[in-house]
């Protein structure tokens, strides 16, 4: 066998590797075909190999599928809980929002709501869009990832990486992703269904399957800031 250089970067691999990440999206709405369990077993060993401060790999994921999955669904949404009344055990978002963070966010839910015809004041329709989280987007695999209460901010940001891994790993294999925080406010009402212990806190959900391209919600494209806005060269 050749032995393989892997401080050459080849072409084809750079392309590979740059098309998985920058075709990541968020995508809203999948379509039901099935995603082989030892597909999912596979992106998840593939993401676990994230780099975490002295190895810990703080990650612990419950993957659900089927009537697992649509059980989550309905505790969510049986439980007349509202997402501004739940209560999610981390903060994701500021307490108040500020520039430029702030025209971003708005940005990308009006893009949303105009990729959907809905309109700026129709508060109902953004809610039935927002509770599209809890059937994951009708993918047929919706994760949910937790951590130990007890570890640092540290084991948070390896979080990131292997959440991140996934995402790519699942683009390699023509499959679509959408990251969840919607899901953390609905902790107690998921750990019930799924016997998630107290010692766990929800960071989010994933929605795992195929692109339905036929849905409106998949025309968004978001943009994205120059490296000369957010990276600063000192030579
Ligand atoms: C940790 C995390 C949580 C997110 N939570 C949600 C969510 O609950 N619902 C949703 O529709 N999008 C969610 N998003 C998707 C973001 O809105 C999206 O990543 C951002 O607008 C950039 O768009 P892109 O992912 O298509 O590149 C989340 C993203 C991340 C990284």
């Amino acid at each position: 066998m050749l032995a393989r250089d892997e401080n050459t970067p080849l072409h084809d691999e750079v392309a590979i590797v740059d098309e998985a990440i920058t075709t990541r999206r968020s995508i809203r709405a999948f379509r039901l075909d099935p995603v082989p369990e030892p597909t999912i077993r596979e992106i998840l060993d593939v993401a676990s190999w994230a780099p975490s401060g002295t190895n810990m790999q703080p990650w612990r994921v419950y993957v659900t599928t089927g009537e697992a999955k649509e059980r989550v669904s309905r505790a969510i949404l049986g439980s007349g809980l509202r997402a501004e009344k739940a209560r999610g055990e981390y903060k994701y978002y500021p307490d108040k929002f500020f520039e430029p963070y702030y025209a971003r966010r708005r940005a990308v839910g009006f893009a949303l709501y105009g990729h959907l015809g809905i309109g700026k004041r129709d508060v109902d329709q953004m809610r039935a869009q927002h509770d599209r989280n809890f059937v994951f987007f009708d993918a047929p695999v919706g994760m949910i990832f937790t951590i130990d209460r007890r570890l640092n901010q540290g084991s948070w940001v390896d979080y990131g990486m292997f959440l991140q891994n996934i995402m790519i790993a699942a683009r390699a294999r023509g499959l679509h992703t959408c990251p969840q925080a919607a899901f953390a406010p609905y902790h107690q009402q998921i750990r019930l269904v799924l016997g998630i212990p107290d010692e766990e806190i929800v960071i989010c959900g994933m929605a795992l399957g195929y692109e339905d391209t036929s849905k409106p919600e998949n025309n968004l494209r978001t943009e994205r800031v120059s490296v000369e806005e957010f990276a600063t060269f000192l030579r």
